[in-house]
């Protein structure tokens, strides 16, 4: 049976666990050839080995640690090699680090803009150079509420969300005319390992996110889901 996203290619980042993973598993569930990666080799080929085990898809995979603009290179590279074109980009790879002004260090500021917004530039700009020798393509950034709502603790974490949710935009503005379309998701509070919180069944699960992807994937090419806000119906009080 044919799947519906059969012949389509997508790179996604931060694809070892959580949303990445997620959204790895739903495209590749829905015939997409996928590479992922994560910032270690180990832990991409185990997510690698066990989303093949879970949809049967393809999928593939080598380390990249987003905020080394070299490693992002050999991530391209390799994807070339075994994809040979490529339809979609998702940045998801996303670090928190939850630390007042006074008491965050400088290289903990910079791994979070680093890996956030700066990865997320490198990436798009080598996606868009493939788009253009194909027929055009989707990036989806997840950005997240806290681009729109800054918290206190959040300030490198705001600043790089409120800028990636900038940059998304000018991207959108940029290149719109070489069919490139741009998705902003912006989640709230999601049950994953990220840094704010335990799991929870009341949150967003990731999932959640993948179908909004997939919507994203889905929608004909004349229209492009420019952005969307996800948050929890009933979080807890
Ligand atoms: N969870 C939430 O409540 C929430 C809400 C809004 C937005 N978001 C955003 O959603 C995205 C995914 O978050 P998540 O909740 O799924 O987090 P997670 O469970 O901590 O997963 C993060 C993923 O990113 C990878 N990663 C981290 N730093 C990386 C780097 N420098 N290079 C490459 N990969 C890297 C990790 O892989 P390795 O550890 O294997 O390197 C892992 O696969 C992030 O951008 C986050 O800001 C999350």
């Amino acid at each position: 049976m044919i799947k519906p996203f059969e012949g389509k290619t997508a790179m996604v980042t931060g694809a070892t666990r959580g949303i990445g993973r997620a959204i790895a598993k739903m495209l590749a569930a829905n015939g997409v050839r996928v590479a992922i990666c994560g910032r270690t080799q180990s832990g991409t080929q185990t997510a690698v080995k066990e989303l093949v085990d879970e949809t049967g898809g393809w999928i593939t995979g080598i380390e990249c640690d987003v905020t080394k603009p070299e490693a992002i290179r050999k991530f391209f590279a390799f994807t070339d090699d075994h994809l040979t074109s490529l339809d979609i980009l998702v940045n998801n790879a996303g670090i928190g680090v939850f630390r007042s002004v006074a008491e965050m260090t400088g290289e903990e500021w910079q791994a979070t803009i680093d890996t956030n917004l700066t990865g997320v530039f490198h990436c798009c700009h080598l996606a868009i150079e493939r788009f253009k020798r194909g027929r055009g393509g989707l990036i989806v950034n997840i950005a997240s509420l806290a681009g729109k709502n800054a918290f206190a603790g959040g300030a490198a974490y705001n600043a790089s969300k409120f800028g990636l949710i900038g940059f998304s935009e000018a991207l959108m503005l940029d290149h719109r005319h070489d069919n490139v379309r741009v998705t902003t998701i912006l989640p709230g509070s999601v049950s994953t390992e990220f840094g704010r919180g335990p799991r929870a069944d009341w949150k967003i699960q990731s999932e959640d996110i993948a179908e909004v992807v997939r919507m994203a994937v889905a929608m004909p090419e004349r229209t492009m889901v420019s952005s969307i806000e996800m948050r929890p119906s009933r979080p807890a009080k």
